[in-house]
């Protein structure tokens, strides 16, 4: 089984990567570091443990990481992901485990030189965790993997600014440490991910399964959002995306080519630049995504969940 660390920012939609990551069987999940992103850090981690114990797997240990970005301030989309971060459908839940001591940039050092080559990280959330953890031990760049971010729009419009994408715009600074890494690292972007829509109607086929409360009452403002954004009552699956690309990576098809983040511009800081033309003259340094086969993917999402019975 492949060996990954989650990186998240729990997030509606993170905790959909979560339980998939965890349902689908094929993952040996070495831990899962949580990040500032969507909501404050105490959220995340707290959201976290919540949706480990609702899938009855605490064992899965969590570690709580940066509580700001790199350079900048915070920014929270509590409009977008509820009060809580997981549209408070886990407000009765008493949370039983707790985070652990370490911190998670040391945690993703200490697991990369324990398992050289071995481990991928999959980062649903601002990079800022693994940009310290570079920053820390420059060495374990040569000794991961590969990473597969959720993160960036190359050829499409961002969703938090007209040009960036929530995860990169959210610490634009640390993807610019992480996209220079010499890392093996694949983007799943918005040009992607917001093609992969789960309705109303996908979620019903899951009624009276063990997911399903979570997933309807999670969703609602979220799909919510959805509506507003894309005249849909559905939600985009970014962050599980991510993961079913680990899962199958046939379901994504890429391109390899030199791409960089903005840190300076007024209107376009966050924008992921991809320089499919070569003007820049750069080796590229990363696969960015295209096309989806989001039919195949929302239906193995849905099944890998569904497959649990309540
Ligand atoms: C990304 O931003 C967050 O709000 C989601 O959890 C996802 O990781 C989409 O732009
Ligand atoms: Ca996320």
């Amino acid at each position: 089984m492949e060996k990954v660390i989650l990186d998240v920012d729990t997030g509606i939609d993170d905790a959909l990567a979560i339980l998939y990551a965890v349902e689908s069987g094929a993952l040996d999940i070495l831990g899962i570091t949580a990040v500032n992103g969507n909501v404050p850090l105490q959220n995340v981690t707290k959201n976290t443990l919540k949706v480990l114990q609702l899938a009855g797997r605490q064992d899965i240990k969590v570690y709580p990481g940066a509580s700001e970005p790199y350079l900048k301030e915070a920014q929270h989309v509590f409009h977008i992901h509820g009060k809580d971060g997981i549209g408070n459908a886990l407000d009765d839940m008493t949370v039983e485990g707790t985070e652990e001591n370490l911190f998670a940039a040391d945690f993703i050092i200490e697991s990369v030189n324990k398992y050289p080559g071995e481990v991928t990280i999959i980062l649903v959330g601002p990079l800022t965790n693994l940009a310290l953890a570079l920053k820390k031990a420059p060495e374990i760049a040569g000794l991961i993997k590969r990473i597969v971010v959720m993160g960036g729009a190359v050829d499409c419009p961002g969703n938090i600014t007209p040009a960036a994408e929530f995860n990169i715009h959210a610490d634009a600074e640390a993807a610019k440490v992480v996209f220079h890494k010499g890392l093996d690292i694949t983007l799943v972007g918005l040009d992607v991910t917001s093609q992969t829509m789960m309705d109303l109607s996908d979620i019903e086929t899951l009624a009276g399964t063990k997911y399903y409360d979570f997933i309807k009452q999670s969703t609602d403002v979220y799909r919510k959002y959805g509506e507003e954004l894309y005249g849909r009552n559905s939600c985009a699956l970014h962050d599980p995306l991510t993961v079913g690309y680990v899962l199958d990576e046939s379901l994504i098809t890429t391109r390899e080519v030199y791409t960089d983040v903005e840190i300076t511009g007024e209107l376009s800081y966050g924008q992921t630049i991809a320089d499919f033309s070569n003007r820049l003259g750069q080796q590229p340094n990363m696969k960015v995504s295209l096309e989806v086969d989001s039919g195949r993917f929302v239906k193995h999402f849905i099944d890998t969940l569904g497959n649990q019975k309540s």
